[in-house]
Parts: structure tokens; C-alpha cells; sequence
């Protein structure tokens, strides 16, 4: 028993979700960290797909208690939205909890984020979810978090202020319209019986389950090219979507996380704007996009496809710490004559082994490629490793040997069932 951490490697949408839930099979409580309903997660259990922004994966085993935690910027209203999807499938929510004290997403950040966006000259891309500006507020000191939700009279005080300093920026800088207070006042007071019963103090549940030596698994949202810090600045999410954004966000002491989890893709995507040095701006780009159903699970939109970039994967390794790496999608990658592996940025006629901190100078980067063999065979019904094509075999070799972490389980299709021991570290 012990706490696993599970993070993205990439850009995001490296296949978190499908792996928080295969690992919470036994998993007694599952936990979000940071983010909010920026992240869409995909699930597949028997061929039915669920989709999940702000609800840890784990919420599909209802023997795992599921915590939104202190880190999280959380939507109450998309929350409900989702739990009443799950609920229509048949699905328990009774064991899903939110920390007192993560932040409340309010219906005005929302807003502030589509007009930043608007009146940026260069866009981010978000996914207009009121994520940016809710960090905002916290950071400012200025946000509302759960435990103030709890007494509604003195919510409503907090809300009206805040409301109506938001409305004069959003008249007087961004030209917008005001929000209404009492209207908005009203949607929370439609929803204050729902939610306050799930409001708990979530950092001693989660540090006495850890205590109680059960098995408590750490969900990531975005992953470490999103970083705050060490991502492509400003093309970022606003959150620290690391192994270390445990300890802030979950309130758990470095020392007690046993292993981390990085989910590598087996080829590279990226929604929003922001460098990225092995994008495939050809017809095998849309090749990756339609093989892989590259579009984005919160907004829809086309992801950005590219090979596999290991500078980006070391990057995220000496961030995150990470014990195993899980690669996904290696299926996608089948019917290829060859592949190509960034391992290197060449920037000026010098070539770089690490990810620059200047996005202008990421963005001059031209990949360094070594290319490996590809192979022909469909592997996605595949169940050992044996029964892996020879080449399968070597580009997963390499990634463990460019890494120097090994690749524990090698998903090969969308559903909880689609996957490859290789060592025995994940069961
Ligand atoms: P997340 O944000 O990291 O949880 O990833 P997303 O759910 O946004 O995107 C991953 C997509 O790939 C989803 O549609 C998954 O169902 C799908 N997926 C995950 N693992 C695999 C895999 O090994 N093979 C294939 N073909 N699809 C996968
Ligand atoms: P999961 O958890 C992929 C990207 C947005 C944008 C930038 C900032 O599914 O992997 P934000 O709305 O966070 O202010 O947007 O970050 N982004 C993601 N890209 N997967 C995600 O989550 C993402 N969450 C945010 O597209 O470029
Ligand atoms: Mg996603």
C-alpha cells in the first residue's frame, strides 16, 4: 500500500485519466491536486466513455473515496453538472468530497477569462474556464473557498463585493457587460444544499489514510510543459501540475509519496498556443490527429500533433522525480515504415539536451531526430509484452534508456483493459 502520483509529461491529454482509473482498482482514495475543469479526462469501461473535468477518474470505482483537493479551482456548477452524468449512468457520487479549502470558481471568472483572452494580443488559448483569473484571486488573496460557502449569508457579502469590483473591470478595461449579483447570488443559493454537505477538511482524511498505510492515488491535471514555472511561459495553465504540486496542493509531505507516475504519450500533442519543436505541420500530422482522434476533451478543438520529444520527457523527469514512466497510445503508432524521436534542440547551430527557458528561444528550436524502426502489426488487442512486435519493443527500449526510468505498463487502447505489464512495478 502506498501514495502513487500520477502526472502528464507532456502537453496534457497524455491518457491521465485512463490510467487513475486502472491503477484505482485498488486504489482506497483518489485525489485532485491542482487544476480544475480545464482538464477533460477520458475513461472507457466496456466500450462506454466518460469524460471528466473536475471528478478524480477514480470516481468510476465507487470503492475509492474521491477528494477535490485544497489545490483545486473548482466550478461548483460543472461539478454538479458531471456528478448528474454519472448519476443518469447508473454511477454512485456519494463518495466524492471537497476540500474547505479549495477555491470556489465563480461564474465571474468565467467571464474574465474570455475577455483576457479577447483583448490579448498574444492569446494563450485557454480553455475559457475562468482558471487563470480564479488563481488569480487566490494568489490576491481575494478568492472565496469552500469552508466560506458553508455560511451562505456571509458567501453572499462576499460574493456581492467581490462582484462588484470584477464589474468595473469588466466595463471600464475590457468594455464588457456587468454581471448580475442578484441573479448570480440566486444560482448559488439554488445549489448551497447540494454542495455544503460534500465540504470536508480533506488534508487530515488524505495524510491519515497515507498513515493508515491505504493506497491513496494523486491525480494530475495538464501536465509539466503547462507548468507555471517550468512550463513554456506564458503558454501555461496557471497551477504547478507536478509530483511537487502534491505537497502544496493536497497538503501531503514530499517524504510520503512512494512512487510517481509519468504518463508519457507515445507521440507528441498540444491544444492552445506555445512552441512545440516537433510539431507536424504535414499530412503526417493529420495522419497522427485522425489515428489517434487527437481532438481536445474539454473544447473539442484539433489537438497539434508531433513525434515524441524525449528533451520535453527528461524535462518532465527532472521535475517530477519520476519512478515509472506509463507510455500510452503505442497503438497509434502502427503501420509506420519509420518513427521519429526528438533527442536534442539544435538553437543557433547549437544543439541543446534540455527544454530553454525562453519560449522565444524553444521557439527557434529545430528537432534533433533519431529515427527508429516502425512496425506493421495491429497491437491493440495485445496483452503481454512478448507478443509485442520487435520494433514495438526496441521504441519503448528506447524511452527507458534515453530516460533512464523505466516503462512499467505500455497502454495499447482506450479501454481500463487495454494494457501491458512490463516489469510488475504497478501491480
Ligand atoms: P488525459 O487528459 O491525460 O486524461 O487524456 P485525454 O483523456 O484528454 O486524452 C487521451 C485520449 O486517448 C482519450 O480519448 C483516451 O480514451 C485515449 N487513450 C488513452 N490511452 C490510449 C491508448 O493507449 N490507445 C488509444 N488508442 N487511445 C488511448
Ligand atoms: P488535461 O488534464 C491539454 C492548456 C490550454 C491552454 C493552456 C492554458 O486534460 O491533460 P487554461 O484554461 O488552463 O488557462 O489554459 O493550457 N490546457 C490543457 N491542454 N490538456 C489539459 O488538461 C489542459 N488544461 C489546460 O489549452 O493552452
Ligand atoms: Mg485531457
Amino acid at each position: 500500500m502506498s501514495a502513487k502520483v500520477v502526472v502528464g509529461t507532456q502537453w496534457g491529454d497524455e491518457g491521465k485519466g485512463k490510467i487513475v482509473d486502472v491503477l484505482a482498482d485498488r486504489a482506497d482514495m483518489v485525489v485532485r491536486f491542482q487544476g480544475g475543469d480545464n482538464a477533460g479526462h477520458t475513461v472507457v469501461v466496456n466500450g462506454k466513455k466518460h469524460v471528466l473535468h473536475l471528478l478524480p477518474s477514480g470516481v468510476l470505482r465507487s470503492e475509492a473515496a474521491c477528494i477535490i483537493g485544497p489545490g483545486v479551482v473548482c466550478n461548483p456548477f460543472v461539478l454538479l453538472k458531471e456528478m448528474k452524468t454519472l448519476e443518469e449512468s447508473g454511477l454512485s457520487t456519494d463518495h466524492i468530497q471537497i476540500s474547505d479549502r479549495a477555491q470556489i470558481l465563480m461564474p465571474y471568472h468565467c467571464y474574465q477569462d474570455e475577455l483576457e483572452e479577447a483583448a490579448a494580443s498574444h492569446k494563450i488559448g485557454t480553455t475559457k474556464r475562468g482558471i487563470g483569473p480564479c488563481y488569480q484571486d487566490k494568489y490576491a488573496r481575494k478568492g472565496i473557498r469552500y469552508h466560506e460557502f458553508i455560511d451562505f449569508d456571509s458567501f453572499e457579502q462576499r460574493l456581492r463585493e467581490n462582484l462588484a469590483f470584477k464589474n468595473r473591470l469588466f466595463t471600464g478595461v475590457y468594455g464588457g457587460e456587468p454581471m448580475d449579483a442578484d441573479e448570480m447570488v440566486e444560482q448559488f443559493r439554488e445549489i448551497h444544499d447540494r454542495i455544503v454537505p460534500m465540504i470536508v477538511e480533506s488534508t487530515h482524511l488524505v495524510n491519515d489514510a497515507i498513515k493508515e498505510g491505504k493506497e491513496v492515488l494523486f491525480e494530475g491535471a495538464q501536465a509539466a510543459m503547462l507548468d507555471i514555472n517550468y512550463g513554456t511561459y506564458p503558454y501555461v495553465t496557471s497551477s504547478s501540475p507536478t509530483s511537487a504540486g502534491v505537497t502544496v496542493g493536497a497538503g501531503v509531505a514530499p517524504s510520503k509519496i512512494d512512487q510517481v507516475i509519468g504518463v508519457v504519450k507515445a507521440y507528441s500533442t498540444r491544444v492552445g498556443e506555445g512552441p512545440f519543436v516537433t510539431e507536424l505541420l504535414d499530412e503526417q500530422g493529420d495522419w497522427l490527429r485522425d489515428q489517434g482522434h487527437e481532438f481536445g476533451a474539454t473544447t473539442g478543438r484539433p489537438r497539434r500533433c508531433g513525434w515524441l520529444d524525449l528533451v520535453v520527457v527528461r524535462h518532465a523527469d527532472m521535475l517530477n522525480g519520476l519512478t515509472d514512466i506509463v507510455l500510452t497510445k503505442l497503438d497509434v503508432l502502427g503501420g509506420l515504415d519509420e518513427i521519429k524521436v526528438c533527442t536534442g534542440y539544435e538553437i543557433d547551430g547549437e544543439v541543446l539536451d534540455y527544454v530553454p527557458s525562453d519560449q522565444a528561444e524553444v521557439a527557434k528550436a529545430k528537432p534533433v531526430y533519431t529515427v527508429l524502426p516502425g512496425w506493421k502489426e495491429d497491437i491493440s488487442k495485445m496483452k503481454t509484452w512478448d507478443e509485442l512486435p520487435e520494433n514495438a519493443k526496441k521504441y519503448v527500449e528506447f524511452i527507458e534508456e534515453f530516460t533512464g526510468v523505466p516503462v512499467s505498463m505500455v497502454s495499447v487502447g482506450p479501454d481500463r483493459i487495454n494494457n501491458i505489464d512490463h516489469n510488475d512495478r504497478l501491480n
